[in-house]
């Protein structure tokens, strides 16, 4: 297939809608939502009609006359003022489902290649990772899964915050610790070394002078500081990456590219700004006025790229790093998967990297943010004595809680396999629950809804999966190569759920929302259920059964994948 369904239906209705003498109005086809109004629906009719003073009804009329769905629809209807339903016949849909069954990209088309530098995970390196990152790293990796998969060149970028005044005082801490003999042990806990640092700071002011003239020195490129500095770092990252392990997350060493990646280019980022007129020095800071954005008296925010002390901030950052994915990078689309809450900074600095000519009008610059991760108290996530949540013990309680339930389920399995299954499950229940909500939303974080066996979950589809790879171990001797042929309208409703998964990722894709991916996949699992029970697959036979068990095995393949580019693990049995 070259086309996701809806690009051909559209692309039929708008030649129809030409040569019924509204050329370039627009077809407006999509699902149809309802069973009544067929399979999908095209509501241009109507707009072209108002635009160019016709009778709607008339209209619709000599559209059909010219539209040719030869060989695709089996009907084609009008209804209501205009609207024009279309129901894909049994044939077509059982030849796409042949199509899909013979190549590996399960009949997904590719769309023209882009280069798309994905910013997620990045998490601020003077701590451990909490459940704050969690959401951006799993959206992240789906989202450059996704991608890939439809054939774009995905750049990850972990824009860690390894730069700062609190470096100072961590490296500081550092010697200490060592010539304590005690920094190997102190290091494994990063949140508790971050913690007596910052109370050695507070109490003696011999160490936090220390700290101070640390900051200076590691700016100053001084060999020792940044060795120090740099050890520091990669425990730090170390942490982030048995994180990402346990995960399933993608993310390597050569994808990191800290804040302190762009140190060089910031005083010429601020000079170059001044030269354009588009910086100003205001209480001896250097700041950027925009237009676009007002406070409630009506003037212009001030965006702060220099403070007065000289030193820059994230903001400042954030252009050279704009800079770089234009320039090195040569990006046509750049995603920032980060917290909701710092959608004015990414507007503020989207804007201004246009007035500077840091991003060309081509390039994509979107904000994908997300809500909060909220306990059962509805309240931001965090531990009963109110602390923050570490994401390594979160990962480990799935696992356990996963461990339990399986154990519950099948007490006479082997403990290993268990295990296996608790891990696939646990992490999968974990990443699916945030990847289904739409991410716009905060989130209640219910350890008991996620693992739960029924619903829009991953144990759900992960079950779901396994019941059809099952029907494969009891199926002996069938023809692999046999023609799909649906009888019933429950094959063909199969079918079509199937042939909708190309529309599903480039959903993804468009609208960076990996929970309509999900939504897909959990309407397919139900739309085979449906099916399983209304025709009989290993009980039928001869033609009948094997083209009931390729659609069973194009659903498996469906499903597989589909998880794959959650970045959930399948099981073959659980
Ligand atoms: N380190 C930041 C934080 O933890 C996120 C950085 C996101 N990426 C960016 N280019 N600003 O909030």
């Amino acid at each position: 297939m070259q086309q996701t369904l809806i690009e051909l239906l559209d692309a039929r209705v708008c030649a129809a809608l030409a040569a019924a003498g509204c050329e370039g109005a627009p077809a407006v086809v999509a699902p149809a939502g309802r069973p009544e109004f067929g399979d999908y629906q095209a509501n241009g009719v109507m707009g072209a009609a108002k635009a160019r003073k016709m009778n709607p009804r008339q209209l619709a009329i000599t559209v059909l006359e010219h539209l040719d769905l030869a060989g695709i629809a089996s009907k084609v209807e009008i209804a209501g003022p205009g609207f024009i339903n279309i129901t894909l016949a049994p044939a077509f849909l059982a030849s796409l489902a042949g199509d899909a069954l013979a190549e590996s990209r399960l009949g997904v088309p590719q769309p023209v290649a882009q280069r798309v530098v994905v910013d997620y995970s990045s998490p601020n390196l003077a701590k451990e990772m909490h459940v704050g990152h969690l959401r951006s790293t799993i959206i992240g990796d789906a989202l450059a899964r996704v991608l890939r998969f439809l054939g774009h060149e995905v750049v990850a970028q972990n824009h860690v915050g390894d730069w700062g005044t609190q470096f100072g005082m961590l490296t500081a801490y550092l010697i200490e610790a060592e010539q304590g003999g005690e920094a190997a042990l102190a290091l494994n806990d990063l949140e508790d070394f971050y913690r007596r640092a910052k109370l050695r700071f507070d109490e003696d002011p011999a160490f936090a002078t220390r700290a101070r003239e640390y900051v200076v020195k590691l700016q100053g490129g001084d060999a020792q500081v940044n060795a120090l500095w740099r050890k520091f770092l990669d425990i730090s990252l170390h942490h982030c990456e048995a994180v990402y392990e346990k995960l399933g997350v993608g993310l390597r060493r050569e994808d990191v590219r800290g804040e302190s990646a762009y140190n060089d280019d910031l005083p010429a980022v601020v000079a170059d700004l001044q030269a354009k007129g588009l910086a100003v020095e205001s209480e001896g800071a250097q700041v950027v006025f925009l237009d676009e954005f007002k406070n409630k008296e009506g003037q212009p925010q001030a965006y702060i790229v220099q403070k007065q002390d000289g030193g820059y901030l994230y903001s400042t950052t954030d252009l050279a790093a704009v800079r770089y994915r234009t320039g090195k990078l040569k990006a046509d689309r750049v995603l920032y998967v980060v917290d909701a809450r710092q959608s004015l900074h990414f507007q503020q600095m989207f804007t201004l990297s246009r007035k500077a000519g840091y991003a060309s009008a081509a390039m994509s610059l979107e904000h994908v943010g997300f809500g909060v991760m909220l306990g059962d108290d509805g309240k931001p996530f965090k531990t009963r004595s109110g602390g923050t949540v570490k994401l390594a013990e979160l990962l480990e309680e799935a696992e356990l809680r996963a461990f339990a339930l399986v154990s519950e389920k099948n007490p006479d399995m082997a403990e290993v396999e268990r295990h296996k299954i608790a891990r696939a499950v646990g992490i999968g229940a974990v990443k699916y629950a945030d990847l289904s909500k739409n991410r716009n939303s905060d989130y209640v974080f219910s350890w008991d809804s996620m693992l739960a066996f029924e619903g829009n979950t991953a144990p759900y589809l992960q079950y779901a999966y396994t019941r059809i790879a099952g029907v494969f171990r009891r199926a002996e001797g069938w023809n692999e190569q046999a023609p799909i042929v649906l009888m019933e309208e429950a094959e063909r409703q199969l079918a079509l759920a199937l042939a909708r998964f190309a529309e599903a990722l480039q959903a993804v894709s468009r609208e960076t929302m990996p929970h309509f991916l999900c939504a897909y996949l959990y309407e397919l699992a139900g739309q085979f259920m449906r099916f399983y029970e209304a025709c009989p697959v290993l009980k039928s036979e001869g033609a009948l059964r094997d083209s009931r068990l390729r659609l069973c095995r194009l659903t498996a393949d469906t499903l597989h994948t589909g998880l794959d580019l959650l970045g959930i693990d399948v099981l073959e049995a659980m």
